[in-house]
Order: structure tokens, then C-alpha cells, then sequence
């Protein structure tokens, strides 16, 4: 059984798709942690009602990235964490806990990455960005995080065509929907490959 941690910042509809996909697809894995920025976000929520463990965990009372990223790695080693997903999570994750999980880390981004990755693509400014550049297709992402913001080892993507009147909140809905196919997509293909790795 892989034990998963899920980092959101927001609604955390993400997060309910993979606790919903194990589940459907019988998945040797359990959501055991879920780290949030914000304590009131819809993800801590969703997990506090599926007895899921909370973490709130915010950067600004800790003096310096060292004694954060310890306290994120050490609430990571106490459940034995195999795999972190990042499923809307707005902040970055310390260097010292990339390293910690090398191709352990995924990521969700609701684009075509390399394209329209990187900072300041968040949110609607990533749709927004795409329909400018004039874009006929965009999709998402599921990718493993490593130093480089967003631009970590592809495992899978999915498209969506972009209509001519198409807005940025138009286009942000149809990808969320397609975002909760292929991450739990992407995750089945991950447990499936570690575990003939680990021979189990
Ligand atoms: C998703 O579009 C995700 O790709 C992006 O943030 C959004 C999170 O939505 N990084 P939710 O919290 O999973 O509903």
C-alpha cells in the first residue's frame, strides 16, 4: 500500500477526484495527509470529513526555510509518505524536500506544459495566457516536480480544444474537468510502474 500525501491551497476539488479514484479503481494506495497553506480551504475541510490528517502548514511563523522545510519533512516521514501530490497547491516546496522525494513528487498544471508553465502561471492568468497567444488546443498536465518550477519529467497530458469563444473561465472549467481524469490517470501509471520495481 502506497501512503500519499495531497498539497492544496484551494476548493481541493482535485484532491476529492483522487480520494474518489482510488477508491473506484481499487488503487493500493491511501490518501494519509493533506498539507494546506490555508486552513480554511475546502481540501482541509473535505479531508477532516473522510478522517483524513491535516497539516496547516504556512511559511510565516518559521525564521528561516530550514526549520519549515524540517517540519514539513518531518510530518512527510511520520506517515510514511511514498508519493506527495500537489493538487492546486499555491506555494513552493522547499529544495530540501524535493530532494528528499526525487520522482516522488507530482504536479497537476492546467496546461500544455513546457508551454504556459512557470511563475505567474496560476490560475486564470494561465488560460488567459494561452487564448492570447491564440491557442486552438490547451489541456493538462501531470508532471514530477523537481528544482525547476514546472518543468519536471511529463507522465501524462490531455488536451482540450479551444472553441472561438472561449473565456479564460470557460476554458478553466473544461480543463478542471479533465484535470481530475488525468491525475488519478497518471497516478495509477506511477503506483503501477513502482510497484513491479518493488516487485510487489
Ligand atoms: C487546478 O486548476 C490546478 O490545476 C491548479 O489549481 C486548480 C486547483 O483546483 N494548479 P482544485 O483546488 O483542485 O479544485
Amino acid at each position: 500500500m502506497f501512503n500519499l500525501a495531497v498539497f492544496c491551497s484551494g476548493a481541493g476539488s482535485n484532491f476529492q477526484a483522487l480520494y474518489r479514484g482510488i477508491e473506484e479503481r481499487h488503487l493500493p494506495a491511501q490518501i494519509v495527509l493533506c498539507v494546506s497553506d490555508k486552513e480554511s480551504s475546502g481540501a482541509i475541510q473535505f479531508a477532516r470529513a473522510n478522517n483524513i490528517e491535516t497539516l496547516h502548514l504556512s511559511r510565516t511563523p518559521y525564521a528561516d526555510e530550514e526549520s519549515y522545510s524540517n517540519v514539513m519533512l518531518s510530518a512527510l516521514h511520520a506517515h510514511h509518505i511514498d508519493f506527495i501530490l500537489l493538487a492546486g497547491y499555491l506555494k513552493k516546496i522547499p529544495q530540501k524536500v524535493i530532494a528528499a522525494f526525487p520522482k516522488k513528487i507530482l504536479n497537476i498544471h492546467p496546461a500544455l506544459l513546457p508551454k504556459f508553465g512557470g511563475k505567474g502561471m496560476y490560475g486564470l492568468n494561465v488560460h488567459e495566457a494561452v487564448i492570447n497567444a491564440g491557442e486552438t488546443t490547451s489541456g493538462a498536465t501531470v508532471h514530477f516536480v523537481n528544482e525547476e518550477y514546472d518543468k519536471g519529467e511529463i507522465i501524462l497530458q490531455r488536451t482540450v480544444e479551444i472553441l472561438p469563444d472561449d473565456t479564460p473561465l470557460s476554458l478553466s472549467k473544461k480543463i478542471l474537468t479533465i484535470e481530475h481524469e488525468v491525475y488519478i490517470e497518471a497516478l495509477q501509471k506511477i503506483i503501477s510502474s513502482t510497484g513491479q520495481e518493488k516487485g510487489k
